[in-house]
């Protein structure tokens, strides 16, 4: 029996982008709108907690009102033949309704709320809302299940382990500006092949074995799904 290759695929907010939730740091992205120091960093929650959960309580409601894209959906059809693993930069669940069954979420979920006391008290939230006043069983405020620039990311370790582990690394949709995040792929085996689907200029990550493909995600996984599926790629 032929063991299955192991195909790591590493997703950002461009993956997203085409079930209409923005990205950060495109022209018209997030970022444009807000300061990070306002609405994604432990000091911003300490000084205004209701700007935070009003900021997050807006991006739950886009998650909620979106659908996976056609992305998402190739990348399920890749299960059939391989195994899968996703490593996600976005908080939101596209993958996961999508159907792909392993996925790490590296900067939290925003469907989910924690404790501000315990942060292992992690709860589904019913709704777009967290309101202030809302609390956890120890009757602590909840807060965004979200890593906020400045906390560490809990799941670092395990994707890296992960990467490491990786016949394929796919990247899809991330400008690679966010650290650690943006390292992992410095984490794959010397022969390990690296797609990078992006319609934009990425900076090459500093990696020899590297095929960018220059379209959205919506048009460029399927493709490269289809041609991985069919074999028809060469590989290691
Ligand atoms: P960015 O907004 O930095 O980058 C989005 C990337 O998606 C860019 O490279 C775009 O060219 C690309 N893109 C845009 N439309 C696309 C499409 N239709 N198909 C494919 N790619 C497309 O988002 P991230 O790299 O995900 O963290 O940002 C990383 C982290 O920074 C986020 O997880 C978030 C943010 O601040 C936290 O909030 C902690």
């Amino acid at each position: 029996m032929s063991v299955q290759k192991k195909i790591v695929v590493f997703t950002g907010a461009g993956i997203s982008a085409e079930s209409g939730i923005s990205t950060f740091r495109d022209s018209g992205g997030l970022w444009e709108k807000y300061d990070i120091r306002d609405v994604a960093t432990p000091e911003a929650w300490t000084k205004n907690p209701n700007l935070v959960l009003e900021f997050y309580n807006q991006r739950r409601k886009q998650v909620l009102e979106a659908k996976p894209n056609a992305a998402h959906k190739a990348l399920v059809e890749l299960e059939k033949k391989f195994n899968v693993r996703i490593i996600t930069q976005n908080v939101d669940d596209l993958h996961e309704r999508a159907g792909s069954k392993n996925v790490v979420h590296l900067h939290g979920e925003i469907r989910k709320s924690r404790s501000t006391f315990n942060p292992e008290l992690v709860y589904e939230i019913d709704g777009w809302e967290i309101k202030a006043g809302d609390k956890c069983e120890k009757g602590s405020q909840l807060r965004p299940h979200i890593v906020w620039f400045g906390e560490q990311v809990p799941e670092m370790e395990n994707a890296q382990e992960i990467s490491s582990d990786a016949d394929i690394f796919i990247i899809i949709g991330t400008s690679l500006n966010v650290y650690p995040a943006a390292g992992l792929v410095h984490f794959t085996k010397k022969d390990c092949p690296i797609f990078i689907i992006d319609p934009n200029e990425v900076n090459n990550p500093g990696i020899s074995n590297l095929v960018m493909i220059r379209e959205s995600a919506g048009k460029g996984v399927p493709i490269l799904v289809e041609k991985l599926l069919r074999g028809e790629l060469q590989l290691s």
